[in-house]
C-alpha cells in the first residue's frame, strides 16, 4: 500500500466517521468517553466504610451512591459548599458536587468545573436549561442527568450564595 493509498484509506474512514447515519450517532464513540462494559453490574454495599488516604471522612458504597448527598473527603481544602452543590434540590436537581467533586475537579465521565469564570458556569447553566447547549451524546446517562438536572434550576445566585 503506497502513503497516498493510506492517506485516502484514512480520509475515508474519517468520512464514514464525519457522514455517518444518525444510528450511529446515537453511540458515544469508546475513545472520547468513559464507558462501563454491556455486562457491568455495580458492586453491592457490604456495609464496610470506605476511606481514602489523608482524609478522616468515611463514606459506605450507599452513602457515595446518593444523589443528594455527594462525598466531600477533604472538606478543609475548600470553602463550604452551597446547598445544591452539597445535596442537590429534591426532586430534580442532584448535588453538583455529586458528579463535579466536593472542590470541582470533576472525572472522566463529566467535566472539570474548576477555575471556571463565573459568568462562564451561569451562561452554561442557562444555555443547558434552555436546550442552546445540547450534547452529540444525547443517552450517555451523565450528560443526560446534567441537562434533565438544569431543567429543575430555578435561578441565578449572587456570588457568594449558600443557598
Ligand atoms: C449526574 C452528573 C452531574 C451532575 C449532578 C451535575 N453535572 Fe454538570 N456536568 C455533567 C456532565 C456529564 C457535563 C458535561 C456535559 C456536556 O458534555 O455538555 C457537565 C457539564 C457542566 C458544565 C459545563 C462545563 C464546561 O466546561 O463547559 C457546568 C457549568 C456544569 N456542569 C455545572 C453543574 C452544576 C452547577 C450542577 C449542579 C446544579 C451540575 N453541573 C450537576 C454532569 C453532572
Amino acid at each position: 500500500m503506497t502513503v497516498n493509498t493510506l492517506v485516502l484509506s484514512f480520509a475515508a474512514v474519517v468520512a464514514s466517521f464525519a457522514f455517518a447515519p444518525s444510528k450511529a450517532e446515537e453511540v458515544a464513540p469508546w475513545w472520547a468517553f468513559p464507558m462501563n462494559p454491556p455486562d457491568f453490574k455495580p458492586v453491592s454495599d457490604d456495609g464496610s466504610v470506605r476511606s481514602v488516604p489523608g482524609s478522616t471522612a468515611g463514606y459506605t458504597l450507599t452513602q457515595t451512591r446518593d444523589r443528594f448527598a455527594a462525598t466531600d473527603w477533604h472538606p478543609e481544602d475548600h470553602p463550604p459548599m452551597p446547598g445544591v452543590v452539597a445535596n442537590g434540590r429534591k426532586p430534580d436537581v442532584f448535588a453538583c458536587a455529586w458528579c463535579h467533586r466536593a472542590d470541582g475537579p470533576g472525572g472522566p465521565e463529566n467535566a472539570s468545573l474548576m477555575g471556571l469564570p463565573y459568568g462562564y458556569i451561569v451562561q452554561q447553566m442557562k444555555d443547558y436549561r434552555s436546550g442552546d447547549r445540547k450534547t452529540s451524546v444525547a443517552k450517555r446517562t451523565p450528560t443526560a442527568l446534567m441537562i434533565a438536572g438544569s431543567k429543575g434550576i430555578s435561578g441565578v445566585a449572587p456570588i457568594g450564595w449558600t443557598g
